[in-house]
């Protein structure tokens, strides 16, 4: 079985990283993780992707003067590993209208909020601010605009009482490194696709 080139993009530890490089070690999966990228140098990410033995990269932001000419270099990268599917994990820049054209369809991100509630940074502290019972993370296809495009898997957890933003997300990280590898497979299998502005399931 051919598996689907996917690349993951992070800035962090990259503990999501992990639960996909795991999910991938079945011979069954049906995508491998064949590049790891980061805007960040010394990303334990990176880390992550070398110990599996997996090329892992740093192209930082810095270096470029636009968030275009930043999104080409990604680009020009994930097209020399000849990458089909792109995950974002942790990977805290925000794309061009250039790049999420150009990848639409093969660009998924997870973000630790039940979407469209609570986008953009400081996610766990938004939810016990609006005081929700119930919080979790989804797995979506990126569009230009943050944090909005098709959902295409969600999982939830309670919100505790005497939960601090620490604890809450330690309680949907745990749910994330489950849920990233289940979407993956719908999209690298074709299960899931991104038509018309919805993720539909053929
Ligand atoms: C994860 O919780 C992920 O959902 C979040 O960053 C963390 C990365 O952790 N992403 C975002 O907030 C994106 N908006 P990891 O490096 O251990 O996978």
């Amino acid at each position: 079985m051919a598996r689907v080139r996917t690349a993951v993009l992070l800035s962090g530890r990259g503990s999501n990283l992990k639960s996909l490089i795991a999910a991938a070690t079945a011979a069954d999966f049906p995508a491998e993780i064949a590049l790891v990228l980061s805007n960040v140098e010394n990303a334990g990410g990176l880390e992550v992707a070398r110990a599996a033995g997996i090329p892992a990269v740093a192209i930082s932001h810095r270096d470029f003067e636009s968030r275009e000419s930043f999104d080409r270099a990604i680009d020009a990268a994930l097209r020399e590993a000849n990458i089909a599917l792109v995950c974002e994990a942790g990977f805290m820049r925000i794309h061009s209208d250039w790049f999420a054209r150009v990848w639409e369809g093969k660009l998924l991100n997870i973000h630790p909020s039940l979407l469209p509630a609570f986008k953009g940074i400081r996610v766990h502290q938004q939810a016990l601010d609006a005081g929700v019972k119930i919080s979790g993370c989804t797995v979506h296809f990126i569009v230009a605009e943050l944090d909005s495009g098709p959902i295409i898997a969600q999982a939830s957890v309670p919100v505790l009482p005497g939960d601090t933003a620490e604890t809450l997300a330690a309680r949907v990280l745990e749910k994330e490194h489950k849920l990233y590898p289940h979407a993956l497979q719908l999209v690298a299998e074709g299960k899931v696709k991104l038509e018309n502005g919805r993720a539909v399931f053929v």
